[in-house]
């Protein structure tokens, strides 16, 4: 039976900069992910703000959002059964020092800011994320 999921990725400005967006959506592909829909954006640090209240009291919160908000982004809804825990493994840990080898952020990641990707941590979160991107 088919069990198909949805999750957010993000490709962060760190990996968008270096010109990995293709690289890393081939990653994706090749693991059994279709690319529901996508758009290459740049945001505001207030939406970056909405994005990640999540994380408000964290002391991480406003480099954060100023992070998000530096340069293009690429948005992507992604799709394949266990799409939200499988993305989160295909990517690896969130300090990519932590990252186990083959995982996205290991391959890509700079530091845990620059950690080139984001996903939703949770079925319900994503559906919260996507809709923040692609609800019109
Ligand atoms: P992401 O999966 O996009 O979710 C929140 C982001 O906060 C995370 O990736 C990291 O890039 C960033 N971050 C910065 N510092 C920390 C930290 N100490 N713990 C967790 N996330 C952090």
């Amino acid at each position: 039976m088919s069990n198909k999921e949805q999750t957010l990725s993000i490709i962060k400005p760190d990996a968008v900069e270096r010109n990995l967006d293709n690289q890393i959506k081939k990653i994706f592909l090749s693991n059994g992910f279709k690319i529901i829909n996508e758009k290459k954006i740049k945001i505001e640090k207030s939406e970056a703000e909405k994005f990640y209240k999540v994380h408000e009291t964290k002391p991480f919160y406003d480099d954060l959002c100023s992070y998000l908000s530096s340069g293009p982004i690429l948005v992507m809804v992604l799709e394949k059964e266990n799409a939200v825990l499988d993305n989160r493994e295909l990517m690896g840990a969130t300090n990519p020092k932590e990252a186990s080898e083959g995982t996205i952020r290991k391959k890509f990641g700079l530091s845990i800011d620059k950690n080139s990707v984001h996903g939703s941590d949770s079925i319900e979160n994503a559906k919260i994320e996507i809709d923040f991107f692609f609800k019109d």
